[in-house]
C-alpha cells in the first residue's frame, strides 16, 4: 500500500502535497517525494528515503514552490527503499512524472519491451514502466496517453500523472487500488484516502476501476477506458480526521482485520497466473529447496503461530520433517541445522531481534534461509539468503491480524510450490487445491459480512464475558481448544486475546485435556473450542461435552449448519462458512481475531498500543 496526493489550484502545492502524506504514513512510509509544475510549467521534484519528515527536511535545504503537483509515500514492494525507487517517477525527457500505488504484474515483460524501443529507466521499481508508456503514447494529449498507457498495464493502479506540456491539471486513474477526487472551489484534489484532504474539502467522488479522472482548477471530468464521459455527485463526507485515518473504523485493528480479504486477493493476483504459483523475489534456487531434507520454521509470536501452522502445511503435502521453534529458543539450543536444512523465518516487521539473531545462528549452520517478510529492505530480507514478501501493506495495531493471515496465505502457496517441486503431489491435486485457496476471499469477506454491524453476536459474547468477569472477581479467563492444523490458532486466538485485553487466555491441543487442562474447568473459564468440520471433529465434539459437563461455558466455533454440536445447547456459537480443512485456519482467524477486539473494547483498553508492547521488538 502507499499514499498519493494530486492538487491543482491557487495555493502553495508542496505545503498542501507534504501534509497530505502525512495523513496517508499509515500506507507506507520507506521514502516520500513530490513533483510540481514551477512558473515556468517545468517539473521539478524531490525525493527521498524515509519517512515523509524526511522530505520534508529535503524540502526546507531546497525548496519547491508551484500550485499544482503530485506527491507520494511509498511501502515497497518492487525495488529496495531508497532515493533512486521513490516516487514520482519520469519518463526519459523528465516531461512526465507518475506516482503510483499498486502493483504492476507485467512491469518486466513491459520494462523490456520498452527499452528495446530505446527508453532508459532510473529505477528498479514497476512503476516507471508507466512514465514510459505514457511517454510513448503522448502525442498531445495527457488524458489519451495514459488511458492507452493502463490499457497495457496487468496487476493494480491508482496513479496521478503530469506532463510538462499541460501544466494546468493532473490526471488520474485506477483499478483495483483506491483514488478518491476532492472537490474545492478553484481547486481540486486526487488522494489514495480521505485523511490526506479532509482539511480542504469534505466533498468526495469515489473513482471506481477503470475511470480515467482529469481535474485542472475549475474543473473535474471522469470518463471510463472508452473516452466515455460519466457524471459522478460528489459525496459529503462528515468523519473527523481520527475516523479517516482508520477509515471510519474506530481503530486500526478493526481496519486491518476488514483489510484481510483485499490482502488475499492481492496475493492470490501477484503469485498467481494461468495455475501457476511464482515467487519472483525468491532467490533461492529450486535445487536448492528441492534437496532441502529438513525444514525448520523460526519465528516470534504471532508469526510464530503462522509458522507453526506453516508444519502441518508442509508435512502434509510435501512429506518433508519439519519443526517450528520460536526464535529465541531457536538461537539459543545449539539446533540441529546444517546444509540439508532449509530455515524459513517469518516477520511481519523484518526487523524482530530474536528472529533476526536465528536467522544468523541458522547461516552460521549454513543452512539456506527463506524470509517471508512483510517490509522491503527490512534487515531480516536483506540478510537472508532469499525472501517471500507478504504484501499485507503497514500493518499499523500492535496485535497482528492481516499480517498474520497473509502470512498463512504465503505459506499454502509456498508448500503447494514446493509440493510441485518435489513432486509430492500430482498436478491435478496442487490445481485442485489452488482452485479452493482462490475462494478464501469471498469466504473471508462472507465471515466479516456476518459480524461486521454493531451488537453483532460476538460482540454480545464479548458484553456477556465482561459482565460474567466482573461476577466472577476475575476468576474468569480463557482457554482456547483446537487440534491439529488449528492447534496454532488456538495459541494465536489466546495471544491476540490477552495482548489487548490483558486477561489471562492459554491455547492448549485439544487432546491434551485429560492430562491436566481439564483440571481448570469450573464456571469460571470460557472455552473457545474450534470444532469446524475435520478430520478430528468427532474428537473435539467430545472435547466439548467434557468441558460442558462440568460446567464450563463453551463458545464454539463451528461449520455453517453443524445442528449436531447445536444439540448440545451450548452458551455461545460462532458458525463459519464451509471451508476445506487443508484452509480452515484463515478463516478460522477472524472469529479469533473479533472476540479479541471486542472484549478489549468492552473493558475500554488501547487496542492500538496496547500497555507494555511494541510493533517491533528489535530489543532481546
Ligand atoms: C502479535 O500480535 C504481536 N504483535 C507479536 O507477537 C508479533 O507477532 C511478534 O513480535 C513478531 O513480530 P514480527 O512478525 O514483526 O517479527
Amino acid at each position: 500500500m502507499c499514499g498519493i496526493v494530486g492538487y491543482v489550484g491557487r495555493k502553495d502545492a508542496v505545503d498542501i502535497l507534504t501534509k497530505g502524506l502525512k495523513r496517508l504514513e499509515y500506507r507506507g512510509y520507506d521514502s516520500a517525494g513530490i513533483a510540481v509544475f514551477n512558473d515556468a510549467g517545468e517539473i521539478l521534484f524531490r525525493k527521498k528515503k524515509g519517512k515523509v519528515n524526511e522530505l520534508t527536511q529535503v524540502l526546507e535545504k531546497e525548496p519547491l514552490a508551484g500550485t499544482i503537483g503530485i506527491s507520494h509515500t511509498r511501502w515497497s514492494t518492487h525495488g529496495v527503499p531508497n532515493d533512486v525507487n521513490a516516487h514520482p517517477h519520469l519518463d526519459c525527457k523528465s516531461e512526465i512524472a507518475v506516482v503510483h500505488n499498486g502493483i504492476i504484474e507485467n512491469f518486466q515483460e513491459l520494462k523490456d519491451s520498452l527499452i528495446i524501443e530505446g527508453h532508459n529507466f532510473a529505477s528498479d521499481t514497476d512503476t516507471e514502466v508507466i512514465a514510459h508508456l505514457v511517454e510513448k503514447f503522448y502525442e498531445g494529449n495527457l488524458e489519451e496517453a495514459v488511458r492507452k498507457a493502463v490499457k497495457e498495464l496487468r496487476g493494480s493502479y491508482a496513479i496521478c500523472v503530469m506532463h510538462k506540456n499541460e501544466p494546468d491539471r493532473i490526471i488520474g486513474a485506477r483499478l483495483d487500488s483506491p483514488l478518491i477526487i476532492g472537490v474545492g472551489k478553484d481547486e481540486n484534489f486526487l488522494a489514495s484516502d480521505i485523511p490526506a484532504i479532509l482539511e480542504y474539502t469534505r466533498d468526495i467522488v469515489y473513482v471506481k476501476n477503470g475511470e480515467i479522472v482529469n481535474i485542472d482548477v475549475e474543473n473535474v471530468t471522469v470518463k471510463n477506458l472508452d473516452g466515455a464521459r460519466i457524471e459522478k455527485a460528489p459525496e459529503r463526507i462528515e468523519w473527523d480526521i481520527g475516523q479517516a485515518e482508520k477509515g471510519g473504523f474506530s481503530h486500526f485493528m478493526l481496519k486491518e482485520i476488514f483489510e484481510q480479504p483485499e490482502v488475499i486477493k492481492k496475493i492470490i493476483n501477484t503469485r498467481i497466473s494461468d495455475d501457476s504459483i511464482h515467487f519472483d523475489e525468491l532467490k533461492i534456487d529450486e535445487d536448492e529447496l528441492v534437496k532441502a531434507r529438513n525444514i525448520a520454521i523460526v519465528a516470534c509470536g504471532t508469526a510464530y503461530h503462522a509458522g507453526l501452522t506453516g508444519k502441518y502445511m508442509l508435512e502434509e503435502y510435501t512429506r518433508t520433517p519439519v519443526w517450528a521453534d520460536t526464535s529465541s529458543e531457536f538461537r539459543y539450543r545449539d539446533p540441529i541445522v546444517n546444509k540439508d536444512t532449509l530455515v524459513i523465518v517469518i516477520s511481519q516487521s523484518g526487523e524482530t531481534a530474536d528472529t533476526l539473531a536465528a536467522l544468523r545462528e541458522a547461516r552460521k549452520r549454513n543452512a539456506k534461509v527463506l524470509a517471508i517478510c512483510n517490509v522491503l529492505g527490512s534487515s531480516i530480507a536483506r540478510e537472508s539468503d532469499g525472501v517471500i514478501f507478504t504484501h499485507a501493506g503497514p500493518e499499523i495495531a500492535v496485535a497482528s491480524t492481516k499480517a498474520y493471515t497473509a502470512q498463512l496465505a504465503t505459506l499454502y502457496l509456498f508448500t503447494l510450490y514446493m509440493a510441485k517441486l518435489k513432486c509430492s503431489l500430482s498436478e491435478e491435486k496442487i490445481k485442485e487445491l489452488l482452485n479452493e485457496f482462490k475462494n478464501i476471499p469471498s469466504l473471508l469477506s462472507e465471515t466479516l459480512s456476518r459480524y461486521e454491524v454493531e451488537g453483532n453476536e460476538i460482540a454480545h459474547y464479548a458484553r456477556d464475558f465482561k459482565a460474567y468477569y466482573e461476577k466472577s472477581h476475575t476468576k474468569s479467563f480463557f482457554l482456547y481448544l483446537a487440534r491439529n492444523i488449528n492447534y496454532p490458532n488456538a495459541l494465536e486466538g489466546a495471544l491476540k486475546l490477552k495482548e489487548i485485553s490483558y486477561i489471562s487466555a492459554e491455547g492448549y491441543p485439544a487432546g491434551e485435556m485429560k492430562h491436566g487442562p481439564i483440571a481448570l474447568i469450573d464456571e469460571n473459564p470460557w472455552v473457545i473450542c474450534i470444532a469446524t468440520k475435520s478430520r478430528t471433529y468427532e474428537k473435539m465434539r467430545s472435547n466439548i461435552q467434557e468441558v460442558k459437563a462440568r460446567g464450563g461455558i463453551v463458545v464454539a466455533i463451528i461449520t455453517t449448519g453443524d445442528e449436531s454440536i447445536k444439540s448440545l445447547k451450548l452458551n455461545y456459537i460462532i458458525d463459519i462458512p464451509e471451508i476445506h480443512e487443508f484452509f480452515s485456519p484463515i478463516l478460522i482467524a477472524i472469529p479469533l481475531q473479533l472476540l479479541a477486539y471486542y472484549v478489549a473494547r468492552e473493558f475500554g483498553y488501547d487496542i492500538d498500543q496496547p500497555r507494555n508492547l511494541a510493533k517491533s521488538v528489535t530489543v532481546e
